[in-house]
């Protein structure tokens, strides 16, 4: 009896901490596809209803007077007049002002605290996440805005009203009976950190900031999350300007100091620090890092400007040391995240020593663990950039890394294994291979399409970093037992790097399959998420034709000129095929692959070279972006279900008969 004593007070401690104040949301909002519950919402621990604070910053040119930001978080424009000073409630309040917004009634609605405002969707481009993140700059998340609305996140469309959580807390009793009369929902912005917040509002000590928000001094506060600031008194306006600037270094990701100690280039120095806490640290910093840089260059691209570097953020990182870390590091044991740590002997004796027999292609061993296949590919050097972005990525059309092994400068990565190997063997195998005779349907083949488009809609808009594939390609296209498309190859197009030389680079590493990469890039080295949609243009065309990406190859040794190798490209090919015309029907057919003997839906077919059309365009502002693509692919997708080849027979039938 008395033996359990102690672990029953373990668990009473646990209880208690877990329910005493609110948990951050760690930067678990950008992960919509999963539940957190830090990111549904702050847990109702306290009275049902109360008056609650958030903050929010003006945004031209929707959002920048009272009333608009009202409008918009369901709040009251003469209040927000008087509580911020404003001069009237149409007044035009300077970008990025801190806007103090109070929420009359914050109440407990399914177990969290919240406050409802609604909002109309109103561009085709808007997501949940990008609401949640980018009109309500974080004050919601996507996961609570899924979670309480009807509409599936697919099938948003303009005009949609949704609900929008607001996250507001009220003081917990504890909390009350230490004066702390408000919670201020407060956006965290670059370069903030404990102090600065602490400062920005008077008479809020950082100590009781970390306990509001269940942190501690160490903890790593992230852009774009709300912080709860317990207040004693009614917030009044907020001068930024009137407190110092955070420290410049370290911007990105401000590491408080630990209790007055500690100066701050310890909190940059990885190498020794034993790998586990350290690696997972490394893996989230260089994260947030490449992705700042990341979105500087993609922004700096699309207008086009110079492509030169300036990133404050990489400023700060040794060049090297950013997204890297010791590839001799052999000891590397614990498992880092959902990884496992293979040992190199295991790897040996699932592929029988990496025998031929096992080689699936190139440098891709098959190996058996505990009975199931998994892909092993050997790789020269350091590839943690590969794993990095795979580590994170969970979706069921990308292949999925099990995990990793360090071994005498190379780099075993573990996948999960595609029974049915490449798109390219089953579209362009030259061999006769048995299990390639057998032809693509129509369906699975809106299917695969469908799939690729699934996964680059995840990674153009759903992780952070936002990844771009930069190296789609038929043959980087697996099948699974099922025929359903996982793709893979992440690591290929990493000699662009994206971290350390920066853009200049890019233009002269230009890197990937002719025919797949689009103008821009191969004049300009010009990196952008329409990259990826330019190759999807390509790839549903060769679905459509059966046809390669280019029949003639630059390289092929003879003089060739310009007009020719422009002709052989099948992204020229079906933009001629949608051009239009009387004779649309029969440039359609003589397009398709004929080794569908006529079974597809012609409409259908149409609509999807059209879509290929206008992914392969020129000018990649003409280019819809991957989430358009994604949505009509479903639309073709969920038509061609219900299509039975009998149909199209008799359609033609009656066509041909009228004639
Ligand atoms: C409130 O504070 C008291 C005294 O510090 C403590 O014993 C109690 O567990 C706290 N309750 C909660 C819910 O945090
Ligand atoms: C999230 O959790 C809620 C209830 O806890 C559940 O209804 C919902 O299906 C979950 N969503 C996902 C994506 O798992
Ligand atoms: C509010 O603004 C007016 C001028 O617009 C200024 O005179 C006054 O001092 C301000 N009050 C506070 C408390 O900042
Ligand atoms: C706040 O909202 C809740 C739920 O809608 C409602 O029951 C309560 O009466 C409201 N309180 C006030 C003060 O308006
Ligand atoms: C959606 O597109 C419009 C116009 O192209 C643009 O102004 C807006 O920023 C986009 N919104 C998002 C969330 O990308
Ligand atoms: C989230 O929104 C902020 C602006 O509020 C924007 O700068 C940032 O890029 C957005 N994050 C993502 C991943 O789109
Ligand atoms: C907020 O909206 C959700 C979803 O529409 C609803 O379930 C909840 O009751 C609402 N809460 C309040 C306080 O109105
Ligand atoms: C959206 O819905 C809310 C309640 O669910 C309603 O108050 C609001 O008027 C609606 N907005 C529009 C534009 O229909
Ligand atoms: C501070 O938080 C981090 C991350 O949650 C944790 O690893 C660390 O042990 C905490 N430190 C203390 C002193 O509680
Ligand atoms: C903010 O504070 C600074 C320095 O005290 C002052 O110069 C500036 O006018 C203030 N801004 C506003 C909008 O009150």
């Amino acid at each position: 009896m008395l033996r359990w004593l102690p672990s029953v007070l373990l668990l009473l401690l646990f209880i208690h901490r877990s329910h005493s104040q609110q948990t951050y949301v760690d930067n678990r909002q950008l992960d919509c596809n999963n539940n957190y519950t830090t990111a549904s919402g702050y847990t109702c621990n306290g009275p049902t209803s109360c008056l609650s604070y958030v903050t929010f910053r003006s945004q031209p040119p929707l959002y920048n007077t009272p009333t608009t930001i009202a409008t918009l978080l369901n709040s009251n424009p003469t209040t927000i007049t008087t509580l911020n000073n404003f001069s009237s409630t149409s007044a035009t309040i300077p970008t990025n002002t801190v806007v103090v917004v109070p929420i009359s009634n914050c109440s407990c609605s399914g177990g969290w605290y919240q406050h409802n405002a609604s909002y109309v969707l109103r561009g085709t481009n808007e997501t949940y996440f990008s609401v949640a993140n980018n009109t309500y700059e974080g004050l919601t998340t996507c996961q609570a805005m899924i979670a309480q609305n009807p509409f599936n996140f697919r099938s948003l469309a303009v005009g949609n009203n949704v609900t929008v959580p607001i996250r507001c807390a009220c003081p917990t009793p504890n909390q009350t009976a230490a004066g702390i009369r408000y919670l201020l929902t407060y956006l965290i912005t670059w370069g903030d950190t404990y102090e600065y917040m602490s400062n920005l509002f008077d008479g809020v000590n950082v100590q009781s900031i970390l306990d509001a928000n269940e942190l501690n001094a160490t903890h790593i506060i992230f852009p774009f999350t709300p912080i709860l600031i317990p207040l004693t008194t009614t917030p009044s306006r907020i001068n930024t300007t009137a407190t110092p600037a955070p420290p410049p270094a370290p911007p990105v990701i401000p590491v408080a100091p630990s209790s007055g100690g500690g100066g701050s280039s310890s909190k940059w120095v990885f190498v020794g620090v034993g790998i586990g806490v350290g690696l997972l640290l490394i893996v989230t910093l260089s994260g947030v890092i490449v992705w700042c840089f990341r979105r500087r260059k993609i922004q700096e691209g699309e207008n086009g400007l110079p492509l030169t570097k300036h990133s404050p953020a990489t400023a700060l990182i040794p060049p090297g040391r950013s997204n890297s870390w010791s590839i001799s590091s052999e000891g590397v044991r614990i498992a880092v995240g959902s990884l496992t740590v293979y040992k190199y002997e295991d790897l040996q004796k699932a592929t029988g020593d990496f025998s031929e027999e096992n080689r699936v292609k190139g440098s891709v061993y098959r190996g058996i663990f505990n009975g199931d296949s998994a892909a092993v590919k050997v790789m020269k050097g350091d590839v943690s950039g590969e794993i990095n972005i795979l580590k994170q990525i969970n979706h069921s059309n990308i292949i999925r890394l099990s995990g990793f092994c360090l071994h005498q400068g190379n780099t075993y990565l573990v996948y999960e294994f595609a029974d049915n190997s490449s798109l390219s063997d089953w579209l362009h195998s030259t061999t006769k291979n048995t299990k390639y005779e057998s032809v693509l349907e129509w369906k699975q083949r809106v299917q695969i399409a469908h799939d690729i488009a699934d996964a680059l809609n995840y990674l153009h808009n759903f992780i952070t970093p936002p990844y771009i594939h930069k190296n789609l390609k038929c043959s980087n296209v697996l099948l699974d037992v099922h025929m359903r498309a996982k793709i893979t190859n992440f690591g290929l197009a990493r000699s662009v790097e994206e971290t350390d030389d920066g853009e200049l680079q890019l233009t002269r590493h230009v890197v990937g399959t002719f025919g797949y990469m689009p103008p821009e890039y191969i004049e300009n080295g010009l990196i952008t998420p329409k990259m990826d949609v330019f190759a999807l243009g390509v790839l549903i065309s060769e679905l459509l034709s059966g046809k390669e990406a280019a029949t003639r190859s630059p390289d092929g040794g003879d003089e060739k000129d310009v007009a020719e190798l422009q002709e052989g490209l099948l992204s020229e090919m079906v933009k001629e095929v949608v051009r239009g015309g009387d004779d649309v029907r029969e440039k359609l057919a003589g397009f398709m692959d004929s080794r569908l003997s006529g079974e597809y839906p012609v409409e259908l077919a149409y609509s999807m070279a059209e879509i290929a059309g206008k992914c392969v365009a020129v000018d990649l502002n003409d280019r819809p972006s991957i989430s358009e693509v994604f949505a009509t692919l479903s639309k073709i997708l969920s038509s061609s279900l219900d299509w039975d080849p009998s149909d199209e027979l008799e359609h033609s039938r009656s066509l041909s008969h009228g004639r």
